[in-house]
């Protein structure tokens, strides 16, 4: 009986627990926000070595540390000299890909994401499920993310830089490892390439290859091209510009399904022009991939609730990203799972 109790009441602890852990998960995010921030991990990248720290909150600042250290941001070091403790920071992979003037920091991510215009919609999630609007972003700001980029500079740049890191660090493992994708194509429009990261990746790796960045009038408008590289605006429900091969990247999973045909056809007939019939290479999540562990699948599914939350998109399964291509009458696809929780996708007319 008293073990039927205990079994009880650690059921009931372990489920308050779990509880207690989601209510507060959210301060997670804010306290890696704080760090960044503060530029934390650029002090301590500064100083060449592990790092005491000390601020006008002194206390507060170990415990801010502690979650994160916690979360697997830093390390620390105790050193016990002259009879008494220090405690020093080091950084550990993650906060290293925060350092500020890193290549392919993910700071300009963060800083986006965590933008209260981001944020504010996820207070009304609950409503929009009840009422008509497309989108809990458009519930709350009364037009889509995108309209909202266009009309507020300040957010159209964030986000713009946000996409642009991560376009680096994508650019960089694509032409290191897939550069076969590449090969035997003269043209390359990015649809919705933003300020051009990625494809000025690409035409530098492939001088021979003709690149046009292709994506709304504000993204655009002012950019500077090079030899094999210009920028066109426009709407990519209208028309796309003409090239042997598309780059849709991270584009498909902002869009529901028949949005996604819409765009895949239009991709369409920009590659099978005079007879010629290229490629659409798409670089997106597919949902319970084969390489799984935990904190992958939470990162896909939170993505996915991303996209419900700011846009009409969603993340994919094989089985829906099949569907998708057949329907916008592709008789061919290859998904390569080399981008971590992301895939290349190359899809034939
Ligand atoms: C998630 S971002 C991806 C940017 C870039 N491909 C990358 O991964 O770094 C989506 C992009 O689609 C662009 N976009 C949205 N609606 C568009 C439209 N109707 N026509 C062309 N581009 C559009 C946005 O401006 C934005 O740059």
């Amino acid at each position: 009986m008293a073990s039927h109790d205990e079994d009880h009441a650690a059921k009931l602890l372990r489920a308050q627990t779990h509880i207690w852990n989601h209510v507060l998960s959210f301060i997670k995010s804010m306290s890696l926000k704080c760090a960044v921030d503060l530029g934390i991990p650029d002090i301590i990248h500064n100083y060449g070595q592990p790092m005491p720290l000390s601020s006008t909150h002194p206390h507060f600042i170990h415990r801010l540390m502690r979650i994160m250290i916690h979360s697997g941001f830093f390390s620390q070091h105790i050193d016990d000299t002259e009879n008494e403790l220090q405690v020093k920071y080091s950084l550990t992979d993650a906060s290293i890909l925060l350092l500020k003037n890193h290549e392919m920091s993910v700071t300009p991510f963060l800083l986006a994401m965590l933008d209260p215009i981001l944020t504010h919609p996820w207070n009304h999630f609950s409503n929009w499920f009840k009422n008509g609007d497309k989108t809990p972003f458009d519930l709350v700001h009364g037009m889509s993310f995108w309209d909202y980029a266009g009309s507020d500079p300040k957010l159209n740049k964030s986000f713009n830089d946000a996409m642009a890191s991560d376009a680096r660090l994508v650019a960089n493992l694509v032409i290191e490892k897939c550069k076969g994708v590449f090969k035997g194509l003269e043209s390359l429009v990015d649809v919705g390439g933003g300020t051009g990261t990625m494809a000025k990746g690409i035409a530098e790796s492939f001088p021979q290859l003709e690149c046009i960045v292709f994506d709304l009038p504000h993204v655009v408008s002012g950019l500077q091209g090079s030899d094999n590289l210009k920028y066109v605006g426009g709407d990519m429900f209208e028309a796309i510009p003409p090239a042997d091969s598309v780059l849709l990247k991270w584009i498909l999973h902002d869009w529901n399904d028949e949005e996604c045909v819409n765009i895949l056809k239009k991709c369409k007939k920009a590659i099978t022009r005079k007879g010629k019939e290229g490629k659409v290479i798409i670089i997106d999540m597919v949902l319970e991939n084969e390489k799984r562990n935990e904190e992958s699948v939470e990162t896909q599914i939170l993505f996915d609730m991303l996209m419900m939350g700011l846009v009409t998109g969603k993340e994919r399964n094989k089985k829906e990203w099949i569907k998708l291509i057949s329907s916008a009458g592709y008789s061919n696809y290859k998904i390569t799972p080399v981008l971590g929780l992301r895939s290349l996708i190359e899809i034939y007319p």
